[in-house]
């Protein structure tokens, strides 16, 4: 018999300690100060702040967003203000609350990517997750996460700048996502974090024009869920290291079947938007699941699906 409160929810990332198998989906969150309202930020899992440049970029032009049934596409184009802003205000701010820190990097060139870390490596954080597949830039992101040369290149590169724990966030717009899976296990990475932005278009009949500016963005939200399922399970039987899975979690029941199909962890993204505390709620209801199946450790659940 397990009640609340008992259940162990601490999970092991390669080295980074999570006090609960949730943290935010990177660009969902900004690094935490505009949710503080609503979520103490030190009782996450993890915070995964947005991606972040050598000098910060202004992100794309024109409109970013767009609503899709059952989830949203966008196109920011990784606007931010650079690492230097990075370690000078946002660190300091989620150190003071003593929350647990996955930076997501991001680059132009295999340069800019091992650059960023090199930056880091004297702040005070606790993973790097390595973003290798955004579809909204035009050099970089996507475009090495979608090649498994061009994958293993940046991960070497940022492996041999840092002993801490260094996550490979994959691309799902690719044939076979455990191939580039197992290029970055290969290159040194301690785990993968799964799924990015499944690319699409939305379009206004009426004006007879893209909605977004750039025509393709990344779609999020419940929508794809049946995608990134699929792919934790892919990458589970195909790699040895941890994995953190997102693509529409919203509760407690969804965070469980990615546990399930394989993930160690997981992230909440797009649905912080419609309900800031949504991050919460899932660390509750995965807690919930547990002792109404009767089970001590979270990690139990780990590709615990049955057949
Ligand atoms: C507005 C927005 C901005 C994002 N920015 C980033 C980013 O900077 N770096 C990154 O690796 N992923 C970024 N993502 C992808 C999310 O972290 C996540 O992988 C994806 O949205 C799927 O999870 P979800 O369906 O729960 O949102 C962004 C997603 C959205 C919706």
């Amino acid at each position: 018999m397990v009640e609340m409160g008992q259940v162990s929810l601490h999970v092991d990332i390669a080295g980074l300690h999570m006090k609960n198998p949730v943290t935010v989906g990177s660009g969902t969150f900004a690094a935490g100060r505009e949710y503080s309202d609503f979520i103490d930020v030190s009782k996450l899992g993890a915070v995964t702040t947005k991606g972040v440049s050598l000098h910060g970029w202004p992100g794309n032009d024109g409109t970013r967003i767009a609503e899709t049934p059952s989830g949203m596409l966008n196109s920011i184009g990784l606007q931010n203000p650079g690492v230097d802003h990075l370690m000078e205000e946002d660190l300091p701010w989620l150190n003071e609350r003593g929350a647990t820190i996955i930076v997501n990097v991001a680059g132009h060139s295999v340069d800019e990517y091992a650059q960023v870390i090199e930056r880091l490596e004297n702040a005070s954080l606790d993973a790097y997750e390595v973003n290798i597949s955004c579809p909204n830039v035009d050099g970089g992101g996507m475009s090495f996460g979608a090649d498994p040369a061009l994958a293993s290149e940046v991960i070497s590169a940022c492996r041999s700048r840092t002993n801490r724990p260094l996550i490979a966030k994959l691309t799902p717009n690719v044939t076979d996502i455990t191939l580039i899976a197992k290029a970055v296990q290969d290159a040194g990475a301690d785990a993968v974090s799964l799924i990015n932005t499944v690319c699409g278009m939305a379009i206004d009949a009426n004006t007879r024009r893209s909605i977004l500016a750039r025509g393709i963005g990344g779609l999020s939200g419940p929508a794809i869920k049946p995608i990134a399922l699929g792919m934790v399970w892919q990458c589970y039987k195909a790699i040895d290291i941890p994995i953190i899975g997102m693509g529409g979690i919203r509760s407690g029941l969804d965070a469980v079947e990615f546990l399930l199909a394989g993930a160690r962890a997981v992230s909440v993204g797009t649905a912080n938007f419609i309900d800031p505390c949504a991050a919460m709620q899932v660390i509750e209801g995965i807690e919930r699941y547990c002792v109404d199946q009767g089970v001590s450790d979270v990690n139990e659940l780990v590709g615990a699906l049955e057949w």
